[in-house]
């Protein structure tokens, strides 16, 4: 299959992207996290052509992606919780999961069967084309399952080109990370996945605890499976020298010693700021994904704000692989 990469500013661009989408194919578009590759939420096919393209697990449920608040009130009971965070944070880097309405149209392949559905509304193209086409768009990030999520359209199009029609270019993704999980409960918020939005902005917006999901609630967020965004090397974190023959992801000014003789070193933010680093982070990781790159050293990351998210990534790039 032939994958053209056409600018989202492009005269035919939305129109292009909006016919496929009627056909029921999956396309790749920006959006402030990362790329997704998106499809008719409401039809199954179309779901499956994701998966397919993917190549990931079925189990795994997808975001379903909408306008806004009224289309999200047609998929899922919206309470008065989930209302206050999508007024604060919508369109934006934030993922609600909500009790699915027994009308609901989101195909059964789109949730994985489960009596929740994930929704977000992001900024840009795809909020659009969901409103043009009338129903939600189901989208993964647009990478090979089990692999580092793409923020620009050239990594998508190294990632899925020839199983894709058509990406969508929006230049970088401004976050850089996917968006933050969330399942809002009367009292209490549970953060499923940390991500662009962190924990102190939705305490403040709710005036709720946030607090982790039950150790054992594994399949809360079925999607988290422990290895992820995987460069294809071993990826040390911590790490406070740079071994003979490593690579380097550095974070903030101070040289880290033995770094002037790494392999290659790509710095996240010189000035220490983790908005940056989010937004290098799975750039920095594509960067170092190579066969050649055996080993990856990453020097620590804060832990406050944006950090967990970005902690969170890197642990799953650096957990044992299975092998597939
Ligand atoms: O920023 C993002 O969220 C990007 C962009 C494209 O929107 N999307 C994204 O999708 O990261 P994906 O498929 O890579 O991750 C979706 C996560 C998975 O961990 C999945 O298990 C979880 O959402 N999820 C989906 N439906 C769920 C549900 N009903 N309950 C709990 N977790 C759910
Ligand atoms: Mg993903």
């Amino acid at each position: 299959m032939q994958t053209d990469l056409i600018p989202v500013t492009a005269a035919d661009a939305e129109p292009r992207a909006l016919a496929l989408l009627e056909a029921g194919a999956a396309i790749a578009l920006p959006t402030e996290t990362v790329y997704g590759l998106a499809a008719d939420a409401t039809n199954g096919t179309a779901v499956a052509a994701i998966f397919a393209a993917k190549g990931r697990p079925r189990f795994n449920p997808l975001i379903c992606h909408v306008p806004g608040l009224a289309m999200a009130g047609r998929l899922a009971e919206v309470g008065s919780v989930a209302e206050r965070l999508a007024e604060a944070f919508w369109p934006g880097p934030l993922t609600l999961v909500l009790p699915l309405r027994s009308d609901s149209p989101v195909h059964p392949l789109a949730t994985a069967g489960l009596s929740t559905v994930a929704i977000r509304a992001p900024k840009g193209v795809v909020g659009r084309l969901a409103e043009a086409l009338g129903r939600p768009l189901a989208a993964p990030s647009a990478n090979p399952s089990g692999r580092v999520s793409p923020t620009s359209a050239e990594q998508v199009l190294r990632g899925l080109g020839g199983r894709i029609p058509l990406i969508l270019d929006g230049g970088p993704s401004s976050v850089g990370l996917e968006s933050t999980i969330v399942r809002p409960e009367r009292d209490r918020l549970v953060l499923l996945r940390a991500g662009g939005i962190d924990r102190a902005a939705l305490a403040a917006a709710t005036g709720l605890p946030v607090v982790d999901p039950a150790p054992d609630a594994a399949l809360s967020a079925p999607g988290q499976m422990t290895s992820h965004y995987a460069p294809a090397g071993r990826v040390r974190l911590d790490a406070t020298n740079v071994e003979p023959g490593e690579y380097l992801i550095a974070f903030g000014a101070g040289l880290v010693p033995g770094e002037e003789a790494a392999a290659g070193v790509v710095n996240l933010s010189p000035a220490g700021s983790l908005a940056e680093a989010a937004s290098n982070l799975f750039a920095a990781l594509a960067a170092f994904d190579a066969p050649e790159i055996a080993r990856i050293a990453v020097a620590p990351i804060p832990h406050d704000g944006l950090g967990e998210a970005i902690n969170d990534r890197l642990r799953r790039a650096a957990a044992p692989r299975p092998e597939i």
